[in-house]
């Protein structure tokens, strides 16, 4: 097989991005765009309904194919709704990004005095959530011949300090286990751990004005802080054909930050 560009195109294809409808410029829509720009068709899942509509009807209005679904990816009855919709719409999922995530409105308190409620929500949304999502559609990736499934990580995760971090991390054990165990479905499973990104949220957590940036100036190999469509190129290669052979992976999309001091 000769290599050629179209190896990243999506047409046919059916995406489904959880966590893509919230907050004005989220990478969610940076990622929806994205697959539809490469032919996807895509379901906008959130939360936020009227976000998710918002994006769904600017891809539409790019001439791409969308649909907006209201989703609690913590919630097994509303995954389950959420695949019948794409089903609906499309005819079924090839593709899963695992975006939706709990990141500014989690407890960044210490172990010792977190109270287990919000441990038990962050790992409900950010860890359930996206097993959740990949059960609900992976019986359709199969009946189709294959598909993908990108779980939406963090560099917060590498090491792990604190709840975010930990429940990010615990995500990368659900990449590697459903790479292994889906596999020879023709299911492939990766991770990109994202740096700090200026989404309307990352701002939000990380002010420009944060100190936290000159560490951030001081660690990355190259520039410190990433936009939303920095992250599209790695996520289109392991959603396209172009990456069929690359699964359980994690892709630091981050500057070189991991390689940090
Ligand atoms: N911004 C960064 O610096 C950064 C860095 C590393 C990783 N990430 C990750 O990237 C992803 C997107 O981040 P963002 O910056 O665009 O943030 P964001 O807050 O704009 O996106 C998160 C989305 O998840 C949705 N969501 C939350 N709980 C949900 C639930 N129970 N069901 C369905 N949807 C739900 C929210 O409505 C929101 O649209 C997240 O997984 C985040 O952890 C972000």
């Amino acid at each position: 097989m000769t290599f050629t560009l179209d190896q990243f195109r999506l047409d046919g294809k059916v995406a489904v991005v959880t966590g893509a409808g919230g907050r004005g410029n989220s990478i969610g829509r940076a990622y929806a765009l994205g697959l539809a720009g490469a032919g996807a068709s895509v379901v906008v899942a959130d939360l936020n309904l009227e976000g998710a509509k918002a994006v769904a009807e600017e891809i539409v209005a790019a001439g791409g194919k969308a649909v907006a679904v209201e989703v609690n990816v913590a919630d097994e009855a509303s995954t389950l709704a959420m695949g019948r919709a794409a089903a609906e719409a499309f005819g079924g999922v090839d593709i899963l990004v695992n975006n939706a995530a709990l990141m500014v409105d989690i407890s960044y308190d210490n172990c010792e005095t977190v109270s287990l409620e919000a441990w038990n929500r962050a790992f409900s949304v950010n860890l359930n959530g996206a097993l959740l999502c990949a059960r609900a559609v992976i019986p359709s990736m199969r009946a189709r011949g294959g598909g993908r499934i990108v779980n939406q990580t963090s560099g917060g995760a590498f090491p792990a300090i604190g709840l975010y971090g930990i429940s990010k991390l615990a995500l990368v054990g659900l990449t590697t286990t459903l790479a292994k165990q889906l596999g020879k479905d023709g299911i492939t499973c990766n991770a990109i751990a994202p740096g700090n990104v200026t989404s309307d949220a990352g701002k939000l957590l990380v002010p420009d004005d944060s100190p936290f940036i000159k560490f951030l100036e001081m660690t990355c190999a190259t520039k410190p802080r990433g936009e939303p469509d920095e992250l599209v190129g790695a996520l289109m290669l392991l959603c396209s054909p172009a990456g069929q052979w690359i699964t359980g992976q994690t892709v630091h999309v981050d500057g070189g930050w991991v390689m940090r001091p």
